[in-house]
């Protein structure tokens, strides 16, 4: 059974990146090993999105393309993991007969067991929410080493937005406790991790065990912060209800949590942020980002906005335009919105198409504005860079400063890894130029 091939094709957030480690750690040990290629694989894992309706159907015409793989060789193994799989189960294996396994996001510590069955012929499927904690039945030690790591600290979400099938398909919240988190950080850094990243899909609703009672994300950001040899610290995604009074304070006291902070908003009218089920106006999130650049003035900010919501009118969006004027945004995702089947808001009358199309487009001229701003005004400063990997030419090295922008400079003398002051020199399309500071 040993020397298998795995391949595994990532969709979607973060979070779904950070599963993928795990479910191939979790296969290393049933004789796995991960190839980068789907004609050399084994075995093929589609770890997938459900947040917008294209994520979804993308899945099923990929699955389509490896059905013509295991025409050639029957042998090879395919599974659909994460939101598609919660969300469709037993449907997956009657659309698409080349499947042989299904599993849930919450069920991935019962991936071997379930490789085994489909080895033996059989199809296996498990979209349960299990009792157990997966995290405590997946492997202890992480496989990866990279100057970057991810880190969930928190799954699901409670928070029901009325466009939204995260709740449904990834679950109650859940936090993990405080030492499981600090462990895993531990044996990331000494596996080279400088910078981790924590994941949650409400990371800054943390709530987890940890000593003395219920710690909040604030607290284990400082804790983290004392881990020898880690230098950065990031989180996402947060929701605006959540930024307590510790969290924004941590974001003024710890050097090591980076001035950057993902804090969707999704639209600046209170009428649809109400239809959204939000729970705050858009006064309160300007209000809070005021209060976040009190804490930290250089904060880079980013956001998530849905164009098209059902009832949107073009006042609605004029009050979204409003409000990115208002903040300036130095990153932004933006979407129209996708009807999901189960959520509150699919069956609402639709804005017109075109109508959201041409808003999107609005959005995104205005949002793009402001991106290319806030990466001009880098032009000149002088930031610390984290290298994580080779450039594009001889001897340079490309990597992130602070605000996340992707920096690249000449380091023939420096490895991946390292954490080097550079003047930066240029703003390109997605990235800036920079030479190191001797
Ligand atoms: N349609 C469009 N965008 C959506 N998002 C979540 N659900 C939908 C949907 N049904 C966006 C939100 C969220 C991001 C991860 O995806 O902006 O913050
Ligand atoms: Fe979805 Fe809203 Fe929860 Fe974010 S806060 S995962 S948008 S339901």
């Amino acid at each position: 059974m040993a020397n298998r091939k795995l391949f595994i094709k990532t969709y979607g957030c973060q979070m779904n990146v950070y599963d993928s480690e795990r479910m191939a750690e979790a296969m290393g040990a049933e004789g796995y090993t991960l190839t980068d290629r789907a004609d050399d694989a084994d075995m093929i894992l589609l770890n997938t999105c459900h947040i917008r309706e294209k994520a979804a159907e993308k899945v099923y015409s990929e699955l389509g393309r490896m059905r013509v793989l295991k025409d050639e060789r029957p042998d090879l193994k395919i599974g659909v993991t994460g939101c598609v799989a919660q969300a469709e189960g037993a449907e997956i294996l009657r659309r698409q007969k080349a499947v042989d396994l299904v599993v849930g996001p919450q069920s991935y510590h019962r991936l071997p067991e379930m490789v085994r069955a489909v080895e033996n012929g059989e199809t296996a499927l498990d979209t349960d929410f299990p009792e157990e904690d997966k995290f405590e039945h997946l492997p202890k030690t992480r496989a990866k080493s990279a100057p970057t790591a991810f880190l969930t600290v928190q799954e699901g979400c409670d928070k029901f937005c009325a466009f939204c099938v995260v709740p449904y398909t990834r679950g109650a919240e859940m936090s993990r406790p405080v030492e499981r988190i600090l462990r895993e950080a531990r044996d990331l850094v000494e596996r080279g991790a400088r910078e981790i990243t924590l994941l949650g899909q409400n990371v800054n609703g943390y709530h987890g065990q940890g000593a003395g009672g219920e710690w909040g994300l604030g607290r284990l950001i400082r804790a983290l912060a004392d881990i020898d040899g880690l230098a950065r610290i990031r989180y996402t995604t947060s929701h605006p209800n959540d930024m307590d009074d510790d969290l924004i304070a941590a974001h003024a006291e710890v050097d090591k949590l980076m001035p950057y902070l993902h804090l969707p908003v999704q639209s600046g009218s209170d009428r649809i942020l109400k239809a959204m089920n939000r729970k705050h106006t858009a006064e309160a999130y300007l209000r809070l980002i005021e209060r976040m650049r009190a804490a930290r003035p250089d904060l880079l900010l980013s956001s998530d906005f849905i164009v098209g919501f059902p009832g949107e009118s073009e006042a609605d969006f004029a009050a979204t335009l409003a409000l990115v004027e208002e903040v300036g945004f130095g990153m932004a995702y933006s979407f129209k919105y996708s009807p999901r089947p189960g959520t509150p808001a699919y069956e609402k009358p639709q804005v017109d198409d075109a109508e959201a199309d041409e808003r999107l487009q609005r959005l995104q001229a205005l949002l793009a504005t402001q991106q290319r701003a806030a990466q001009e005004a880098m032009v000149g400063r002088e930031l610390d860079v984290l290298f994580e990997k080779p450039g594009r030419l001889a001897g340079q090295l490309t990597g992130k400063s602070g605000y996340l922008h992707a920096v690249h400079a000449q380091a023939p003398d420096l490895a991946p890894g390292a954490l080097a002051r550079v003047r930066i020199t240029g703003s390109e399309r997605n990235s800036l130029s920079g030479e190191l500071i001797a």
